[in-house]
């Protein structure tokens, strides 16, 4: 199971509660958390549950709701709007076929906002998962999308 293998590698010190559950959250495939995991790590970590919802909670790049394997989270703040010349939100949008807060049907794409992603001088930007893509055009977007679509077809 990933979970007990993403606990084994943290010390069960409460310190390291945010870690696992940025580490967890990356390793499952819909990227969000249920009930009993939050238990388990709580309980990993002798801390009460209730601490643990909190932060999860308290967080807005945690999830209880399942998500794609591909989150696109769009920069919103002022460089990136300034410097989108090819309406960035509509073409994600229409691409994808979804709007900002739904998951695609096949369980593949999440889109959601973000705030800055440390690009401004590269923006727009989006982060996909881990990695961050900047100086966007249309043809760009649609290559990003269509490498994650052949990921998931090789
Ligand atoms: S404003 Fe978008 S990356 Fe900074």
């Amino acid at each position: 199971m990933i979970l007990a293998e993403v606990l084994k590698r943290f010390p069960k010190k409460k310190e390291y509660l945010i870690e696992i559950l940025l580490e967890y959250q990356k390793q499952k495939e819909t990227h969000h958390f249920e009930e009993h995991e939050l238990k388990e790590i709580a309980n990993y970590l002798n801390i009460p549950e209730s601490r643990v919802c909190s932060v999860v909670g308290f967080y807005t790049f945690f999830s209880t709701e399942p998500r794609g394997k591909y989150i696109f989270q769009i920069c919103r703040d002022l460089p990136c709007q300034l410097n989108d010349n090819f309406d960035l939100l509509s073409s994600i949008q229409m691409i994808l076929g979804i709007k900002v807060g739904e998951t695609t049907q096949d369980g593949l794409f999440t889109l959601e906002y973000t705030s800055c992603l440390g690009h401004c001088d590269k923006s727009p930007a989006i982060r996909v998962n881990d990695k961050i893509h900047g100086s966007l055009s249309l043809n760009k977007l649609k290559a990003i999308v269509a490498e994650c679509k052949e990921k998931e077809n090789a």
